[in-house]
């Protein structure tokens, strides 16, 4: 493993993994299992609150080690005491972090093993907070988190969504693939990694084409397979830019991220956002969209003497125009990034329907997928992707979209001589 593979993984970190009380204690158990499948050695640190949601005996078998919960343990102190594992950490993560440890760790008590750790420890702190969104927002936890991140605490999360008190907002736990996926790109510091230097603008999702107030044309597209291509450039070190159709994924780490929701206004986001060195298009765009958004929700015709079958075979000739082709106007623009990469969708003839686009759009690169396929494409997370290029063509995958993700970028680095700065 060089240096760099060895900074895309969790390789060599020694992390102290503090679970403090709250339902999402449960999925701290899963992080366990993805912060050792990145490499990483885990030890774990249960609050007396954790330990009522998820017994110790989890931990100590998904960790392989033996689960810490008190200051006053003789005999887990005779094997390492609390200063020794505390230095023996390259990082403390604290998932879920509740408002109660935050306000802890804020204040600096030392009153129970994990707050004790977090006052010796010299590692990074990172914290993975999760409470009711009220606890969240009230202006104590706010100054908590404030002070805590003015000392160098790494945040991740909270998302937003529904929570298990049955309230709407932020405060869940991130998800733990996440969460790694956020403790790995704080590892490359910024400017370093193959893309460091370069500007990389990444579209991701469905768009949204309104017919009415209520009603629109959209797409499957889940814009996983974009916020992944997003998440891998940035821990390649470049800068990124991601502009979101409507979709409910949360910001890659270290990603600026632009919100839209009709091809039009992505088209404006895009063509705003230039210069860029590298564009990927990810983005399942609309081709057409209504030639007039009705101010009005349409309401079905009402028949004179119309009965429920005459009334049911009226139907309805939505009017469409095409929408701008963002790919083909960011590959024809003045200020063209270096390298544009396309994707497409397709269900027969793969190769020729992507090699056709490659000339029609003049992109650099189509990656294609095959949809329809189980396991691959729309909204769901792995996939496999036909990628063609000029001079050859590669396969990648099945795979996670998140390493998809990351060996497409290597790939086009590797053979294509324009994604190099
Ligand atoms: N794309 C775009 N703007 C559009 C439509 C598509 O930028 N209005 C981009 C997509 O982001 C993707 C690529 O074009 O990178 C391929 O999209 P696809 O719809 O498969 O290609 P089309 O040329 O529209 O061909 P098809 O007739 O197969 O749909």
């Amino acid at each position: 493993m060089n240096e760099f593979e060895a900074k895309r993984s969790l390789a060599g970190e020694r992390i102290l993994l503090g679970v403090s009380g709250g339902i999402a204690a449960y999925k701290a158990a899963e992080l366990v299992r993805r912060l050792r499948d990145a490499d990483a050695e885990v030890r774990v640190v249960l609050t007396e609150a954790a330990a009522h949601f998820v017994g110790a005996a989890t931990f100590q078998a998904l960790s392989g080690h033996p689960v810490r919960s008190s200051l006053w343990d003789p005999a887990a102190e005779a094997a390492m005491g609390h200063i020794e594992l505390a230095r023996w950490a390259t990082r403390v993560v604290i998932a879920p972090a509740s408002a109660d440890v935050i306000a802890k760790l804020a204040h600096g008590h030392a009153n129970d093993l994990l707050s004790t750790l977090c006052l010796v420890t010299t590692a990074q702190l990172t914290l993975a907070p999760a409470m009711n969104n009220r606890m969240w927002w009230h202006p104590a936890t706010q100054a908590n988190v404030a002070t805590l991140c003015e000392r160098g605490a790494q945040l991740i999360g909270p998302d937003d969504g529904s929570q298990a008190c049955g309230e709407f907002g932020p405060g869940r736990l991130v998800e733990p693939d996440a969460i790694v996926r956020a403790l790995i790109a704080s590892r490359v510091p910024s400017g370093s990694g193959p893309l460091a230097g370069q500007r990389v603008l990444v579209s991701a999702g469905p768009t949204y084409e309104d017919l009415d107030p209520v009603r629109y044309l959209g797409n499957r597209s889940s814009g996983k397979m974009g916020f992944a291509l997003a998440a891998a450039a940035a821990e390649l070190g470049a800068d990124v830019t991601l502009i979101a159709g409507p979709v409910a994924l949360p910001t890659p780490a270290g990603v600026r991220r632009i919100d839209v929701r009709r091809a039009v206004e992505m088209c404006d986001a895009a063509l705003s956002a230039l210069p860029q060195d590298i564009y990927i298009g990810a983005a399942a765009v609309a081709d057409y969209m209504p030639a007039r958004t009705a101010t009005d929700k349409i309401k079905k015709p009402i028949l004179d003497q119309g009965s429920d079958a005459a009334s049911r075979n009226s139907g309805l000739t939505l009017d469409l125009v095409r929408t701008p082709d963002i790919l083909a106007e960011i590959a024809a623009h003045p200020q063209r990034p270096r390298l544009v990469v396309g994707f497409a969708a397709e269900t027969g003839n793969l190769a020729e329907s992507a090699r056709e686009k490659l000339q029609r759009k003049r992109v650099d690169a189509i990656a294609a997928n095959r949809v329809g396929v189980e396991g691959c494409g729309f909204d769901c997370d792995s996939n496999a992707l036909s990628v063609f290029w000029a001079g050859g063509e590669a396969e990648l995958g099945p795979a996670s979209k998140t390493q998809v993700a990351r060996d497409l970028l290597l790939l086009l680095l590797d053979r294509l001589p324009a994604a190099r700065a």
